[in-house]
């Protein structure tokens, strides 16, 4: 009977440091990578939920009132005819925000001129501070010729950050300059009607990500 509960009391200790090490590791990765779920214990639910705005109970998207690269207001009924791929960044993202941008041109160029004409990528800031019209209009220009870059007011880039669950938060230390900022890196297709299509996680490649566009035949 002791035996028993001793045996039990160290696999519960056991457990707990695994649990501890899980909660550790990913908190690294989160830093490291700025790859984090889109709330706490939702990334598995959010990376195959097909046609649908609603991931683990939660909407996903929602109209935004933004300013392109160009300088014009906008709002989602700008891009009505359109489907959307979405991601959220910032240009001084050292890593993942240009891979992330190189893919998505490399999905554009991947797709069948027919199909690509009915996709418009965006590239919603999260770092509104220093991400100005100007600062936008030269750097999506690095990428493809259809990538829009949008940009706000800090409420206009919370509502829509709000609006698709992204993650950012300010990250400054004293070995940098200025700041970088942790954030999500999903990229997410929408419907011409603006419901959820699909939410493409940073591991998936520029093929895969076109071939599953495609298989979609838009
Ligand atoms: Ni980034």
């Amino acid at each position: 009977m002791k035996n028993r509960i001793v045996r039990w009391g160290i696999l519960l200790l056991v457990g707990l440091g695994i649990g501890a090490g899980i909660g550790f590791v990913q908190r690294e990765k989160a830093l490291e990578g700025g790859v984090v779920p889109l709330a706490d214990g939702e990334a598995g639910m959010v990376l195959k939920q097909p046609e649908s705005t609603v991931v683990g109970g939660k909407t996903i998207g929602g109209d935004f009132s933004l300013t392109d690269h160009n300088g014009k207001d906008v709002t989602q009924a700008d891009y009505a005819n359109s489907y959307k791929l979405i991601f959220f960044g910032f240009t001084y993202c050292p890593a993942v925000c240009p891979t992330e941008l190189q893919k998505i041109t490399k999905v554009m160029d991947a797709l069948a001129p027919e199909q690509a004409a009915k996709i418009q990528p965006l590239f919603i800031t999260v770092d509104p501070e220093r991400d100005t019209v100007e600062a936008m209009k030269s750097y999506v220009a690095q990428y493809h010729p259809k990538l829009v870059g949008l940009t706000g007011t800090s409420e206009q880039i919370s509502a829509v950050m709000g609006a698709y669950r992204v993650y950012a938060s300010k990250v400054e230390n004293e070995h940098m300059e200025g700041y970088m900022m942790n954030h999500s890196a999903y990229t997410y297709l929408m419907s011409p009607d603006n419901k959820l299509v699909e939410i493409y996680p940073d591991k998936d490649t520029a093929e895969a990500i076109a071939a599953d566009i495609s298989a979609r035949s838009l």
